[in-house]
């Protein structure tokens, strides 16, 4: 008999199988975020005070320490035996000049999770959706290349890219109140219109054949629609998810963050809509709340745009071991009595880089196969 083919060298279908090979971001060159139509960054805790947000390139202390910490994620993951790939270096204070549109500068390629995701065998590029990361998945292409040379089983897929001009985004957005979000949280409409497919691949969370996939600031209905499409006829199934509290959602990584089959890492800010809740629950799974995180959100990083709650965005190595930032104490004593492993790492000096352990990452080669773990019922009842 014929020894059994090994797996493609690109090779993911969830979020917990044991890892094999990933790619850590890298802080080099980074420049803070600029301000455009599809993001407005704030200083922590002067949202009211009117306090510009910098511009330009960050500070080279600010990039070294968290060089530092990636780096320390990198060997950490290597005595792992896990293979570590670093993306290229790229000149991101470069100003974009599109026929479409133009953007002081770029930002970084600390969070490839938000670029490129790996479903099976193949690699998604996602579209982005802010001006200012058009093309970070340069940093990662020669990366792409050698898998795609090395293994002919791998699919290589980039989507459509939108035009981000003036008229993709909706800038009123940013103007409404607390109140005005509240009553409006049910239309699911954020900076992005709905005439262009957009979407960031950190919006899809994998749990084997079934995607799950965030309506968000930076993912839209047509998006959805078109991971649907592309996807559905290689065997997936494409699922939209709504957190209508969340009202600046963005990448689901700290929301919704399954750890093993059956159990999701749940945000209790941030409770998944009742009918699509209910899915979950008729197939079994459990949605664990994390505890609160270590710090408030005006105690975050002063150049950080997102929440505490990348507390929770943490890092599976198996569905038994995770990967966690070491001041999240509550969390770790959760996810122990649990049975889960937990290796603690620093990582706070990534947070204003765009996230945490899971957003720093790619994880390209997991064991394991495609399996389905929604059989009893298959579709979201409010027709998904
Ligand atoms: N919007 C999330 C929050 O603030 C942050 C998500 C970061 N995730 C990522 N893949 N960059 O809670």
């Amino acid at each position: 008999m014929a020894p059994p083919e090994p797996r493609p060298i690109v090779n993911a279908w969830n979020e917990w199988d044991p890892l094999e090979e990933i790619v850590v971001g890298r802080a080099d060159n980074a420049n803070f975020d600029p301000t455009e139509p599809g993001y407005r960054p704030v200083i922590r805790g002067t949202r009211s005070a009117g306090e510009t947000f910098p511009t330009g390139p960050k500070a080279a202390e600010t990039i070294a320490r968290a060089n530092e910490e990636l780096d320390n994620l990198a060997a950490l993951l290597e005595s792992l035996d896990v293979t570590v790939r670093r993306p290229d270096p790229m000149d991101f204070g470069k100003p974009l000049s599109t026929p479409t549109f133009d953007v002081e500068n770029q930002y970084c390629s600390v969070c490839p999770r938000d670029v490129v995701i790996t479903l099976g065998n193949q690699i998604l590029e996602a579209t982005m959706s802010r001006r200012a990361r058009f093309f970070e998945y340069l940093p990662y292409r020669r990366i792409i290349r050698d898998y795609w040379n090395r293994d002919p089983r791998v699919s290589w897929t980039a989507a459509p890219k939108p035009s981000m001009a003036d008229d993709m985004y909706r800038t009123e957005f940013w103007e409404f109140s607390l109140d005005e979000r509240f009553a409006r949280m049910h239309d699911f409409e954020f900076c992005v219109t709905q005439e262009e497919p957009v979407f960031d691949a950190a919006d899809i969370t994998r749990m084997g054949r079934h995607l799950f996939v965030q309506e968000s600031m930076t993912t839209n209905r047509p998006g959805i629609a078109w991971l649907r499409r592309e996807l559905e006829p290689r065997g997936l199934r494409v699922h939209t998810l709504h957190f209508p509290l969340d009202f600046f959602p963005s990448h689901i990584d700290c929301t919704f963050v399954p750890l093993r089959p059956g159990l999701v890492l749940t945000n209790p800010d941030r409770p998944l809509k009742e009918e699509e809740a209910e899915f979950f629950a008729k197939n079994g799974w459990e949605f664990l709340d994390a505890p609160e995180a270590s710090c408030s959100n005006d105690e975050m990083p002063r150049h950080c745009q997102s929440s505490r709650w990348l507390s929770m965005n943490v890092l599976s190595v198996s569905p038994d071991t995770v990967i966690c930032e070491e001041a999240e104490h509550d969390l770790h004593r959760l996810l122990e009595r649990r049975g889960f492993n937990v290796i603690a790492v620093p990582f706070r000096n990534v947070y204003e880089f765009g996230g945490s352990l899971h957003c720093a990452t790619w994880d390209v080669r997991r064991s394991g196969d495609c399996e389905d773990y929604f059989t009893n019922l298959t579709d979201i009842p409010a027709g998904d």
